[in-house]
């Protein structure tokens, strides 16, 4: 059974390098408190750019840096019922294999032949420990929103549990791998959100995302987000009004072609949505396809506000 988006444990973000995941994730952990959900975002590989993000304007104040430090954890408390951590899985792995290996000295474990011998013995369990911080994540709160790594290696780590059942059946790391596995192939607990320009590669890249995702874990994308799709400033007839404009004045000529670039580009940008839309609603899949504005300004909390709220009124 599948539940709304914004009821489930677990809402991983995935899409292209830049293409707005931290953002919507970002946005998607203000509307998760909003719907008064406990939520956190979750940012890995070092990354920490949500608690900037999320308290620039001093509408949320970053009130508690220490919430739980237990194994290493840093909860920061961003609004009251708003929190985000950063997980870095090569200190999720050595933390782990200290763990399992009855504390062996971190010098000796992080040394890197240590870790290069023990993350090529077993592919994927870097991958795997990470979803496992995941898992314990989505125990301990009500929403868990994933700002997840770039298409290629965020399926890499939703298929970590199959990869890692070929070579450990049995030991700790077996056991909540099959939790994680059950979290990640259950609609009714978690959701798939891919952002994406608006550009032919990048939808056809969405396109394989999902594609990827089915034969991972027989899962669709639950909603597809275009984000930095440019406003429809002229009609047809106006663009050609303008053009006319520009042939009998040259010093305007510079602004039109400006105004015909841009013009172009969301021509381009709605024939993308569209063809998403075609193909998504012919292969069955959710029909979420929600495009997002291009915004101007430097990003900052009021604007991601104005997305939460836009994205709550779709999904
Ligand atoms: N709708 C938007 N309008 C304007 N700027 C945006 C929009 N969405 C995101 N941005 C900006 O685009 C840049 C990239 O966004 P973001 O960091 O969220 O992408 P990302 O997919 O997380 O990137 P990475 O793959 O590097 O993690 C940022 O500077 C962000 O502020
Ligand atoms: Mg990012």
């Amino acid at each position: 059974m599948t539940a709304p988006l914004l009821e489930r444990q677990l809402v991983f973000v995935t899409g292209k390098g830049g293409a707005g995941k931290t953002t919507i994730a970002a946005a998607l952990g203000l509307l998760g408190a909003d719907r008064g959900r406990r939520t956190i975002v979750v940012e890995i590989g070092g990354q920490r750019r949500a608690p900037a993000l999320l308290t620039a304007s001093g509408r949320l104040t970053e009130t508690d840096t220490s919430a739980d430090n237990r194994g290493g954890r840093k909860e920061i408390r961003l609004g009251e019922r708003l929190w985000s951590i950063s997980i870095d899985p090569d200190s999720a792995m050595i933390e782990w294999l200290r763990a399992v290996t009855g504390r062996a000295p971190a010098r000796v474990l992080s040394a890197s032949s240590t870790f290069r011998y023990f993350a090529a013995a077993a592919p994927g369990a870097k991958e795997l420990i990470t979803m496992v911080k995941l898992l314990d994540l989505c125990e301990r709160y009500e929403m868990v929103v994933m700002d997840g790594p770039a298409s290629g290696h965020a399926l890499a780590m939703l298929r970590s549990p199959q990869t890692f059942s070929t070579i450990a059946r049995v030991g700790p790391l077996a056991g909540r791998s099959n939790l994680v596995r059950g979290l990640l192939s259950d609609p009714a607990r978690s959701a798939y959100v891919a952002v994406a320009q608006g550009s032919e590669m990048a939808i056809t890249e969405t396109l394989e995302l999902e594609d990827g995702l089915r034969r991972a874990l027989d899962r669709d994308l639950d909603a597809v987000i275009v984000n930095g799709v440019l406003p429809r400033r002229f009609t047809r007839e106006e663009m050609a009004r303008l053009a006319k404009l520009a042939d009998e004045d040259t010093a305007v000529g510079t602004a039109v072609a400006a105004a015909r670039a841009i013009y172009r580009r969301g021509r381009t940008q709605q024939s993308q949505i569209d063809r998403l839309r075609r193909q998504r609603l012919s292969d069955g899949a959710p029909p979420h396809v929600l495009p997002l504005p291009l915004h101007y300004s430097e990003m900052n909390v009021e604007i991601l506000l104005q997305m939460a709220k836009r994205l709550g009124r779709s999904i």
